[in-house]
């Protein structure tokens, strides 16, 4: 598996010294407020468990499971929701965690989507942040790390579903994209 890694982007001392930052600042933001993190599954998974134990609030947290890919590595724009929210968020404020931002079509459309049911907010934390590839406006309102237009993985993100366990953010050599 490390054989494919043509390149390390974010270390994974870089990662955790930049989660408990976004953990800091979001525990002031929300300080006395109802807050539901929301995750987007699956690459968020690693990254949200870490920034919550980051976040000294009480807290509840749920996911979300969203379709737009397949296992294509370009967005098509069209999302579906595979699995939503179990309880209402009405009057709530819900913090999305992504794990990263590209063309900003899957967050516009969870922010739209979310937005009807009448939460109280919606605020966006992403790991990474590919603005060069953006399609809508979309600004993520805590982000951990802007990367250049490169397809990555490790730290939740995969391709193919392989390379979620890597500790670190990296980018593939060309030969394991060639399968
Ligand atoms: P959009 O384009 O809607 O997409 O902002 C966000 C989702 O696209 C996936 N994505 C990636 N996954 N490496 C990945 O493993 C990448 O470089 C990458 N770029 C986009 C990801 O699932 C994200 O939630
Ligand atoms: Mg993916």
């Amino acid at each position: 598996m490390e054989n494919d890694i043509a390149r390390v982007l974010v270390t994974n001392e870089e990662l955790k010294s930049r989660i408990a930052e976004l953990g800091a600042e979001i525990t002031r933001d929300y300080a006395g407020k109802e807050l539901l993190v929301l995750g987007i599954l699956k690459g968020a998974v690693l990254f949200m468990a870490d920034l919550v134990r980051e976040i000294r609030l009480p807290l509840t947290f749920d996911f979300l499971a969203v379709s737009s890919y397949g296992a294509s590595t370009s967005s098509s724009g069209v999302v579906r929701i595979l699995k939503d929210v179990e309880r209402s968020v009405e009057g709530v404020h819900i913090l999305i965690a992504e794990d990263i931002v590209d063309t900003g079509l899957t967050l516009k459309y969870l922010k739209e989507n979310l937005y009807r049911r009448h939460p109280e907010s919606v605020k966006v934390v992403t790991l990474l942040d590919k603005p060069g590839r953006r399609k809508v406006e979309v600004v993520p309102d805590y982000n951990g790390f802007v990367i250049p237009d490169e397809f990555v993985v490790g730290f939740g993100l995969d391709f193919g579903e392989k390379y979620r366990n890597l500790p670190y953010v990296a980018v593939l050599k060309p030969s394991a994209y060639e399968v």
